[in-house]
């Protein structure tokens, strides 16, 4: 039997946590075997690959917040201070809109400047986090507690399950939000197809705003994602360790290492792990052995850095257009408000 606080529509179960939180889940989030079809196929790709997506497991979802900290890591201390100085005015552009949606929330940490401006301007919103890590209901109840006139209904879910149910779940014009640069980990055709999906969820009064992390001096960028205390390797290796974890693997980390560079011809940088020595790793829940020479890696993040030039096409070729675009003195961030 279920539960009353258990609602059931066609792709998803939604939990009504209390009258102003409710947790929508897929069945895909909870399921071991897409896991482990997509680790099978990557590493049997050559060169050996990773999706991102899966760096974020509890243990990963804290080592990214930490990562936010290291002094070398820019980006978050850069786009929260954008975000600071101008949410207001964001607030003022999105007159009316009551519904924030946001890609990606995690800890919802610089999201807190949004909510409040948009508290402030309509009194009382609703907030539509789309997350796969468990972070996200754990950041929702926090968030509850900071903020009287907000209602959240999380979505732990893939980013493009959760477009696909919004409308249901809202008929409110809303602002989407996508931040912490989140969309260089796309392939330019893949953050086309995104934007794309993106754009056919929005109404004409929908608008959308979006993080990208700005071309910049190399060195700048390597040490954001090497950081002196080690932080970004542990988080890279940890993919290793939940393989371990999830799938029965024997993944010896010490034996692998992390490499991360920009490569200026694709605009990206790159992370990769490294295989210390020629090795074979068994994986017991795929029944496969992996074999790796010394040196072979496994790619496991892109991070692409964008120009002016690059976020027009990319938006244009979604049927979007850059309303207005905040950035901080030195060009590391921009925050770009765009409508169809
Ligand atoms: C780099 S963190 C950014 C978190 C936060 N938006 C920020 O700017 O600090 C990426 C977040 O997106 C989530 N994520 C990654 N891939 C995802 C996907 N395909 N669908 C939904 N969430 C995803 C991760 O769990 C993580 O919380």
């Amino acid at each position: 039997m279920l539960s009353e606080e258990l609602k059931i529509s066609g792709s998803f179960t939604e939990e009504v946590i209390n009258d102003r939180l409710s947790i929508c889940r897929f069945e895909s989030i909870s399921c071991t075997s897409s896991f482990a079809e997509d680790i099978t196929r990557g590493l049997k790709q050559v060169p050996k690959v990773l999706h991102p997506k899966y760096f974020y497991d509890n243990t990963g979802s804290e080592l990214f917040e930490k990562i936010c900290d290291t002094p070398e890591y820019y980006v978050t201390r850069t786009e929260s201070s954008i975000l600071e100085k101008y949410s207001d005015e964001m607030a003022l552009m999105n007159k009316g809109k009551k519904v924030i949606v946001e890609l990606g929330s995690g800890s919802s940490i610089k999201t807190r400047y949004i909510l409040s401006s948009f508290i402030k301007s309509e009194g009382c919103i609703t907030y539509l986090p789309i997350d796969v890590s468990e972070i996200m209901v754990q950041s929702s109840k926090e968030l509850l507690s900071e903020f009287e006139g907000l209602n959240i209904r999380g979505i732990n879910g893939e980013y493009e399950e959760g477009l696909e149910i919004i409308n249901e779940l809202t008929g409110d014009p809303k602002m989407i939000v996508f931040l912490g640069s989140s969309i260089g980990n796309f392939t330019p055709v893949e953050a086309k197809r995104l934007l794309s999906s993106i754009s056919n969820t929005m109404s004409g009064d929908d608008s959308f705003l979006i993080g990208f992390d700005m071309v910049k001096d190399e060195n700048v960028l390597n040490a954001a994602y090497d950081d002196s205390a080690g932080i970004t390797a542990e988080f890279n290796l940890n993919i290793l360790q939940r393989i371990n974890t999830e799938l029965g693997g024997t993944f010896d980390l010490s034996k692998f290492s992390h490499k991360a560079f920009f490569n200026k011809a694709m605009s990206r940088i790159e992370m990769h792990l490294v295989s210390g020595s020629n090795q074979t790793v068994y994986i017991d829940k795929l029944n496969e052995y992996v074999e790796f020479r010394k040196g072979e890696t496994i790619h496991t993040e892109n991070s692409y850095k964008f120009t002016d030039e690059m976020i027009n096409d990319l938006a244009g070729s979604a049927g979007l257009n850059v309303n207005k675009t905040w950035k901080d003195d030195r060009n590391y961030f921009g925050l770009c408000l765009m409508s169809k």
